[in-house]
């Protein structure tokens, strides 16, 4: 099979996607490139990071398998590849527990202040007594979406002897049961905001999630709030969240992994604030995660059942 690779893979899943079939690697490429690369493709593998919009996959009449090598669909025009009936497979599970720990990671260094302090005590300032620590104990987590990531969050978070609640698009009385069962509290959005110590962040973007946590959102925070987005920068907005960061603001702190501009040479405008974390969407990027989606690929590729184009018509 001949397959455009759009994002960075897993090195030994690369190795043996070249050895097996014809691969076109063209990472993070602008859709011109794409669209020049995927022109007689079977396969195409993304990730964040690249457009895979309609003219890309127009360019490729051949195409019949997508592989999301990962979770979010923001980055591909989805409503194009439900009109072609392309097979698409995402590959959202093994993320869940990396970006999950990565949320606890966050909420532990902005707690303790760790980067503050390493900074300090590497310049031979010794702020022991200037440093203000909590606890994460019998503290609320706030999660907005409690799907596959965010209720791996809240489970940890129960471990952690936090009082964990949560929203969900479409609430129901069987999730609700559901959660309860891992310990975590079914509200609504408003009541999740205004309850939240740490506010931990996991809805897909899209029309009814841009800019879902905004100035008006910010208002209804508890002073003193954190703010962890592990999900997409256009989730929320940045602009409020440095004013809500600045001149008394609600948010002490905040940590972010995904950002309304990505990629080499983009600065975010909460640079230059000392109690933000900010890091190059790395999530779901720990080596356990990366070769199980690796596993995962060569799996999908080595089961796919090509359709004959005979068969794509009498479809
Ligand atoms: C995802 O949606 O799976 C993550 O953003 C990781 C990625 O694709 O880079």
């Amino acid at each position: 099979m001949k397959i455009l690779i759009a994002s960075s893979i897993e090195h030994d899943t690369l190795k043996r996607l070249q050895e097996e079939h014809e691969v076109i690697c063209a990472f993070d490429a602008p859709p011109k490139l794409l669209c020049e690369n995927i022109r007689d493709c079977d396969v195409l593998i993304f990730r964040s990071g690249v457009k895979i919009t309609r003219e890309v996959l127009q360019s490729a009449p051949g195409l019949q398998l997508i592989i999301r090598a990962g979770s979010g669909i923001d980055n591909i025009d989805i409503d194009y590849v439900r009109e072609q009936e392309y097979q698409f497979v995402r590959i959202p599970e093994p993320g869940a527990r990396a970006v999950a720990e990565m949320s606890f990671a966050f909420m532990l260094a902005l707690s303790r202040c760790l980067f503050l302090a390493d900074r300090m005590t590497k310049q031979g300032h010794w702020i022991k007594h200037d440093i203000e620590g909590y606890l994460l104990a019998r503290k609320t987590l706030g999660i907005i979406g409690v799907g596959n990531i965010g209720s791996t969050v809240g489970q940890i978070g129960v471990g952690w002897g936090m009082n964990v609640i949560g929203c969900v698009e479409h609430p129901s009385q069987q999730r609700a049961d559901e959660l309860l069962a891992m310990g975590i509290h079914l509200m609504d959005f408003e009541e999740v905001v205004s309850r939240a110590d740490y506010l931990s962040i996991h809805v897909p973007l899209k029309d009814s999630t841009r800019n879902l946590i905004n100035s008006n959102t910010f208002s209804k925070m508890k002073p003193g709030v954190y703010l962890i987005n592990l999900a997409r920068g256009g989730v929320v907005d940045e602009q409020a969240l440095l004013h809500a960061m600045t001149n008394g603001g609600p948010v002490r702190g905040a940590a972010i992994d995904v950002h309304s501009q990505e990629g080499e040479g983009k600065i975010s405008p909460l640079a230059d604030l000392p109690n933000v974390i900010l890091t190059p969407h790395i999530g779901a990027m720990t080596i356990d995660t990366q070769r199980e989606i690796g596993n995962r690929i060569i799996h999908t590729i080595q089961t796919f059942v090509p359709k004959s184009v005979e068969a794509k018509f009498i479809v």
